[in-house]
């Protein structure tokens, strides 16, 4: 798809990973559609990259349809906004949990649900969700965003067989540990040994491959943890037991830790 004067739409443009996002698509002439909570890092973003701000949060439904009337015609979606749902159950508030939910999950499937038949009508346009190597394998501490990341990618790879054949690519982007910018490199933890990172600019990069490609999975992260994610969602027994046995280390934990207050 060539995106110069395409209106692509990023969800969670505020965050790490979405201003990367939104400078590669600048970079390809897309007209920019950027949405968040926090207006002035929105308003910074829309300055480099000439793009609209649309300021909604996401766990208010209303927000959402707002979003899509003020969004206008998109030829593009990235879903990427989501909170990094961490922490046991147990300690969520059923506030925290309906956030997490509606954020991560809902929102993203609503704004398709709206935004595809449009494209479809058209013959054309994109949708990018981005999940996680979490839609892929489960962690301890990690049930809410493990729910909604496994959710999402299952919503993306049944859509993109939907929706083949009808010009409108549907992809589902799954970054590991993502170092610089983000909700991972915001908690200043490293990745446990063995592991490895990725930049914001190679999930852009991955997000553009997807969508010129209609690949309906893209997973951003070195093989080792490619390998080891893919293993995890196979065999859930033997990821737990390794889990168990200290594969991962306390870094569920400390990442639990960190981002509380971004429940
Ligand atoms: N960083 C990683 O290592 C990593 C790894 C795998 C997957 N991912 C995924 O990559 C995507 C981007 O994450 P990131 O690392 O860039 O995290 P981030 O820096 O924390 O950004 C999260 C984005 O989501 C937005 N958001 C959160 N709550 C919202 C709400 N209630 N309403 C509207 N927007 C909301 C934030 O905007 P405001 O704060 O302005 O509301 C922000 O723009 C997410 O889907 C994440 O799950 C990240």
């Amino acid at each position: 798809m060539d995106l110069a004067g395409r209106t692509v739409l990023v969800t969670g443009a505020s965050g790490g990973i979405g201003q990367a996002i939104a400078e590669a698509f600048a970079k390809e002439g897309a007209k920019l559609v950027l949405s968040g909570r926090r207006a002035s890092e929105l308003e910074a973003l829309a300055e480099r990259v000439s793009g609209r701000v649309v300021v909604a949060d996401l766990s208010v439904r209303a927000d959402v349809t707002r979003l899509l009337e003020e969004a206008g015609e998109v030829d593009v979606l990235v879903a990427n906004a989501a909170l990094p749902g961490s922490g046991e159950l147990s300690e969520y508030s059923d506030a925290e949990l309906d956030r997490g939910l509606e954020v991560n999950f809902r929102a993203p499937i609503v704004l398709a649900h709206a935004l595809a038949p449009r494209m479809v009508a058209r013959g054309s346009g994109g949708l990018v969700f981005i999940s996680s190597l979490s839609g892929l394998a489960a962690t301890a501490r990690s049930s809410i965003y493990n729910a909604t990341k496994f959710g999402l990618r299952g919503f993306a790879l049944a859509l993109h067989d939907e929706l083949h054949g009808t010009g409108v690519a549907v992809s589902a982007v799954l970054p590991g540990f993502i170092s610089d910018a983000g909700m991972f490199a915001d908690t200043g933890l490293q990745p446990p040994p063995g592991f490895g990172t990725r930049s914001p600019q190679q999930v852009a990069a991955a997000v553009l491959e997807a969508l010129h490609a209609n690949r309906a999975e893209v997973l951003v992260a070195p093989y080792p943890d490619r390998l080891l994610s893919k293993i995890g969602g196979m065999a859930p027994n033997l990821a737990g037991r390794l889990q168990r046995l200290g594969l991962v280390g306390d870094i569920t934990e400390k990442m639990a830790a960190a981002q509380k207050s971004k429940r």
